[in-house]
């Protein structure tokens, strides 16, 4: 039997020592042989959750219009690239190219580009959208040097990130440890201040409580600079679709999830689906330095509905069945209702300097 992913990042610690909480996630999530993300598919009921684009047509369909509106708005440029980070199994582009192609022909203008690293999702990928001709990347920086609209759902939470937590009158990296047996991995706390603390905003650096935690994610910081800096020079728009907050140091959302059930974070590593919500105003402070306009954050259900989502849905329930019509408002509510994804998912744009406002964003 193969060794498990636990043991072996329990073998590392004991090794090289600690493990700061972003490098757990890092392999928890793509360590290349049993990394959550490392292959599989994790989608769906039998899965360990299930997306937006997953529950309903309804919302790429509505992201697809957003995304051709941020085109016409950027002077209709071509060729241009439609970019999906993090495409899971391709439902979601499916959808957007579909209600894109019913105002223009998105072979002639759009080539679709999608940055994925798990190698079954790249197969689903490939079935579901293989007349679009995708070209696949393992991160953004391979992407064409074209303006880019792009969607990121799902998938600035999964990126790595810090924990630091305020404790003995400094702000000190949380560590992931043996266990006292050392037979499993713990929670722990480094012994001097982390220099990660100079990043932290004002806020939160300035006014600590005894316990708080601060969470930092570099990469998403690094992956949203890289995007805006790109929208500033070649056009373009990106939205951006999570559960987060716009507090700076939001306290810990560190979550595992398996079989739709949260898990202790640090048990089975690989087996569950890690991930943490996404710090909004960081995301604004990345954008707003490389020069271009942020737009939001806005609750999904504001968003879609000021989209049309329930005219959308007022119109597929014209014509289906009965029971067709029951999943059509089930979809719905789940989409946007408050107590659901309505107000728990914030929606942000990336878009050029001086570009008007967008439908959406009010
Ligand atoms: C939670 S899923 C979201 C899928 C899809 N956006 C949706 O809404 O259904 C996260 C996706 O990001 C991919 N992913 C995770 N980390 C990644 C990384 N560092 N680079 C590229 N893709 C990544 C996963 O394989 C998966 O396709």
């Amino acid at each position: 039997m193969a060794e498990s992913l636990g043991s072996v990042l329990l073998r590392r610690i004991k090794r090289t020592g600690p493990m700061a909480v972003a490098e757990y996630m890092a392999e928890a999530l793509h360590h290349q042989s049993g990394g959550y993300y490392a292959d599989g598919d994790p989608f769906g009921a039998a899965g360990d959750f299930i997306t937006a684009p997953e529950i309903s047509q309804m919302f790429g369909e509505l992201l697809g219009l957003w995304t051709l509106s941020a085109w016409i708005a950027n002077g209709a440029p071509e060729p241009a690239c439609l970019v999906e980070l993090g495409p899971g199994r391709g439902t979601l582009m499916a959808d957007m190219v579909r209600s894109i192609g019913g105002v223009v022909d998105v072979s002639e203008v759009f080539q679709i580009h999608l940055v994925e690293t798990n190698p079954s999702l790249r197969r689903i990928q490939a079935d579901t959208l293989a007349p679009l001709k995708p070209v696949w990347h393992n991160d953004v920086s391979s992407l064409p040097e074209q303006p880019w609209f792009l969607v990121a759902n799902e998938f600035l939470d999964a990126l790595p990130m810090h924990q630091l937590r305020w404790t003995e009158g400094a702000w000190r990296e949380c560590l992931v440890v043996p266990d006292a047996a050392g037979t499993g991995l713990a929670w722990g706390v480094e012994r001097s201040e982390s220099p990660l603390a100079a990043l932290l905003p004002a806020q939160t650096r300035q006014s600590p409580i005894d316990g708080a935690m601060a969470e930092l994610s570099l990469a998403a910081n690094a992956i949203v600079t890289g995007i805006a800096h790109h929208v500033v020079r070649h056009g373009g728009a990106a939205l951006i679709i999570d559960y987060g907050s716009e507090r700076f140091g939001a306290g810990d959302s560190l979550q595992a999830v398996r079989h739709h059930q949260p898990v202790e974070v640090l048990r089975d590593p690989g087996l569950a689906d890690l991930s943490s919500h996404v710090d909004f105003s960081q995301i604004r402070e990345a954008c707003r330095a490389a020069g271009a306009d942020f737009a939001g954050p806005v609750e999904q259900g504001r968003f879609l509905i000021d989209l049309g989502i329930e005219e959308r849905a007022g119109a597929l329930s014209r014509g289906a069945t009965l029971g067709q019509r029951r999943d059509i408002e089930s979809a719905l509510r789940r989409l946007i209702g408050s107590a659901e994804m309505g107000t728990l998912f914030k929606v942000a744009g990336l878009l050029p300097p001086g570009t008007p406002d967008l439908a959406g964003f009010g």
